[in-house]
């Protein structure tokens, strides 16, 4: 998703604009540029692709000054060109970064082209430039000025602004996308990720809803909430280290991101777990009582984050013996949902900044559940600002655009709310403490399961020339097989589907032949037989069959129509935990065959902050 950087300094400010857009590359994007101010006049450059067709530009031609903001694009209005890039100028008079969408751009736009302004680009952000023009032709400042255009749009947006008629100061708002101040030393800056200015400050103000900005000299910075008023916002320590994004040793943030799950599952688990349970205070002081009023959960979340909501619907029925209901938040905020009494509202999000889970929240909110709980990998998201209750995932910065450890770790993190809550109801279940003494032990297993990188690479091979491919699970395998087949998807571009693997004979079994390989996940649980019969109708087929089965498992494998890996002994609750990582492997491994941009795979973007 688009990206901002801006920077108020007492030195050039091109370096840091630059080096905040490389950070902002993981989000994705397909161009890139920069204004700064140099001698009272805005200059820009703007490149199509990677940051690193912007830096070529900024060598050629360097843009020296200490005020600038850049900006780079993932392409909504408008293909991804040179005169669609950001920032957007009205003339000599102001330039803008734009971050969200602008809903009634159309109709502004007729209004200032019957005003005589002639548009550039096919974006709904260069109606904010003109409108601005106009604003600050009236003499209002530019502060004011962005304050008056605001007024007048809809939509979600984050906004910095600049103009020579002000230099050296820069506004920023936030409405509906993200946006956060740097506190420097006489120095200060916005970003849409605090990520982007690990490199200058660790210090951040996270702008709530409606706010205003200004950046002025010294490092200045003057907040208006949405009313107007002059407001103080409490500056908040990052709490990572700066290195985190970088990819060390691996050749991708993704593989990097794979092997540090062990590291991040413990990290998750550190001080939420009893000796033989999990207290309902790992989830804060309101949780207690607010799960003691729970009597069913609905989970809302996208993507990858959803599938984790599926797993744990299996877990929250047959371990806490709540009732569950699971949906992608873009239909959710869309339905008109009749709320059971004594719901609690769950979202699982990494970013906690997708606009369409975030908009579900607030729909919620009026709904009558009796409270919202996020499972979040960032602290001071919006998605955990507004809910009532956070449980921080603790997966660290997650770069690659594919969720892997941010996937874990919410899994874990559910685990753990299951746990609570069957405690508070005092489900009578004597597999609570198995559960506990499992997940302590669970990084250990994960390891091993990393340590069968070397097979997996080998096994990813058969996948290469593939156009098509099947996972297939049972229980809450089943979301873990379509989890495994977003994967392959999203980062190798091979078409793949997650089907429960009783209903292959529904329809999907068609599809099979030698040229469908099909993927299945077979722990040693109940539901075994049932898939082991599922996998000989593969069979029957002429399949090709690829089973990461339990070490128990026998799995007759002597024909070469069938490949069978075997994973350690893992308490069957967590499997689906465990499960997940030679998924996430094969697809790491199949995509680097196929030379794909494994950490930005194309048309994706990390944090979908538009609807
Ligand atoms: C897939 C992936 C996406 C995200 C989805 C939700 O690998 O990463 O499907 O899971 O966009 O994002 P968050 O979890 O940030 O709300």
């Amino acid at each position: 998703m688009c990206g901002i950087i801006a920077a108020v300094a007492q030195r050039n400010v091109q370096g840091i604009l630059l080096e905040g857009l490389k950070r902002l590359e993981y989000r994705g994007y397909d161009s890139a540029g920069m204004t700064v101010l140099h001698e009272g006049a805005l200059t820009r450059h703007r490149a199509v692709g990677k940051v690193a067709a912007l830096a070529d530009c900024l060598e050629g031609a360097p843009l020296p000054g200490t005020a600038g903001i850049a900006h780079t694009r993932w392409a909504t209005h408008g293909k991804p060109t040179e005169a669609n890039a950001h920032p957007h100028h009205s003339g000599d008079t102001v330039a803008v970064v734009h971050n969200g969408i602008i809903e009634n751009f159309e109709a502004l736009k007729r209004e200032l082209e019957a005003g005589g302004h002639t548009f550039t680009s096919q974006t709904d952000t260069e109606v904010i430039a003109h409108r601005l023009a106009d604003v600050l032709a009236g003499g209002v400042g530019l502060f004011d000025a962005v304050k008056q255009t605001v007024d007048t749009l809809g939509g979600a947006y984050a906004l910095g602004v600049m103009s020579p008629q002000e230099p050296g100061i820069v506004v920023g708002v936030r409405q509906g996308s993200p946006l956060v101040v740097g506190v420097g030393i006489d120095e200060a800056f916005l970003a849409s990720d605090p990520l982007a200015l690990l490199q200058v400050t660790d210090r951040f103000i996270y702008l709530e809803e409606g706010d205003m900005v200004e950046l002025g000299a010294g490092g200045s910075v003057h907040i208006v909430d949405r009313d107007g008023r002059a407001v103080e916002r409490p500056v908040r320590i990052f709490e990572y280290a700066d290195g985190v994004a970088s990819k060390g040793d691996y050749r991708h943030f993704m593989l990097k991101e794979i092997f540090e799950q062990p590291k991040v599952i413990s990290a998750a688990l550190e001080g939420r777990l009893g000796e033989h349970s999990v207290p309902a205070e790992s989830f804060g002081p309101e949780a207690p009582a607010l799960f003691a009023q729970t009597r069913q959960i609905q989970i809302i979340a996208c993507g990858t984050s959803y599938h984790a909501g599926l797993v744990a619907r299996y877990w929250l029925e047959r371990y806490a013996g709540v009732p569950v209901q699971v949906e992608v938040a873009s239909e959710f905020r869309y339905r008109h949902p009749v709320v059971a009494e004594g719901t609690l509202f769950v979202t699982l999000s990494q970013s906690g900044e997708t606009a369409d889970t975030l908009a579900a929240l607030r729909f919620a909110k009026g709904l009558g559940y009796v409270g919202s709980l996020a499972i979040c990998n960032v602290p001071g998201s919006s998605l955990v600002r507004e809910s009532d209750i956070a449980l921080m995932t603790h997966a660290g910065p997650e770069i690659g655009v594919a969720s892997t450890k941010a996937f874990t770790t919410q899994l874990v993190a559910l685990m753990l709310l299951t746990l609570s809550l069957g405690k508070c109801k005092t489900t009578p279940n004597g597999e609570h403490a198995e559960i506990v003494a499992a997940l302590k032990t669970l990084p250990a297993i994960c390891r091993q399961v990393l340590a069968l990188d070397g097979e997996i690479e080998a096994l990813s091979q058969a996948f290469a020339e593939k156009h098509h491919a099947l996972f297939l699970g049972r229980g809450a395998h089943f979301p873990i097989a379509l989890e495994g087949a977003l994967k392959l998807k999203e980062i190798s571009y091979i078409h793949a589907e997650g089907y429960p693997a009783g209903e292959l004979k529904h329809g999907p079994l068609a599809l099979v032949d030698s040229e469908m390989p099909v993927i299945s996940v077979a722990p040693n649980d109940d539901l075994l037989e049932k898939l082991k019969s599922n996998l000989q109708e593969v069979r029957a087929r002429g399949g090709q069959l690829f089973v990461f089965a339990d070490e128990s498992v026998g799995i007759d494998d002597s024909e070469d129509d069938v490949t069978v890996l075997h994973l350690p002994r893992v308490h069957e609750a967590l499997a689906p935990l465990l499960y997940t990582l030679p998924l996430q492997l094969l697809s790491y491994h199949v995509a680097v065959l196929k030379g794909t941009d494994v950490d930005q795979p194309r048309n994706l973007a990390k944090s979908v902050t538009v609807e």
